[in-house]
């Protein structure tokens, strides 16, 4: 699995503004393949170990308040170059610096509140993916 896969959560503003089907149209459009999906709620815990690498930092407190607020979409997907070239999709982290055929360009709102979540590293998705799924969600 590793390399071909990555850790896409669609954030609690997107989920609340109804781009839920939308962005996952774009990811499959995009040649992507669906191998685990679900809508749950990050609990703090959850949250502080998902970010537990900015830690520290001074958008951390707020980022946990975000991701913790409403519920999100987790979606396993797999692809050539997975982790990369999904990032590529999402677009910057900033939506105003995001090219506007990204997903975080069309559907973000701000740094921190923007669409999408994507692994950054194949042992990052790895990690992410066991976080939010178990075994017998992924297909
Ligand atoms: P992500 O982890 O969500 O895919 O985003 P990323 O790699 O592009 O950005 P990262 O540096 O990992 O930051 C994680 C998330 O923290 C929020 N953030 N806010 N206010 C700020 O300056 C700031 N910087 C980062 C964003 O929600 C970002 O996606
Ligand atoms: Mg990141």
């Amino acid at each position: 699995m590793a390399g071909n896969v990555t850790l896409a959560m669609i954030k609690p503003k997107a989920v609340e503004s109804g781009h839920v089907g939308a962005i996952l149209h774009t990811i499959c459009a995009s040649g992507f393949r669906i191998r685990g999906l679900k809508m749950m709620k990050f609990t703090k815990e959850l949250a502080e170990k998902f970010y537990e690498v900015h830690q520290g930092k001074d958008f951390y407190e707020p980022l946990i308040e975000f991701i913790t607020s409403g519920p999100v979409v987790v979606a396993c997907i797999e692809g050539d170059n997975a982790v990369a070239s999904f990032r590529e999709l999402m677009g910057a982290t900033d939506p105003k610096l995001a090219g506007p055929e990204t997903i975080r360009g069309k559907f973000g709102t701000s740094v921190l509140a923007n669409a999408i979540h994507g692994s950054d590293s194949d042992e990052t998705a790895i990690r992410e993916i066991e976080l939010v799924f178990s075994k017998e969600e992924i297909f």
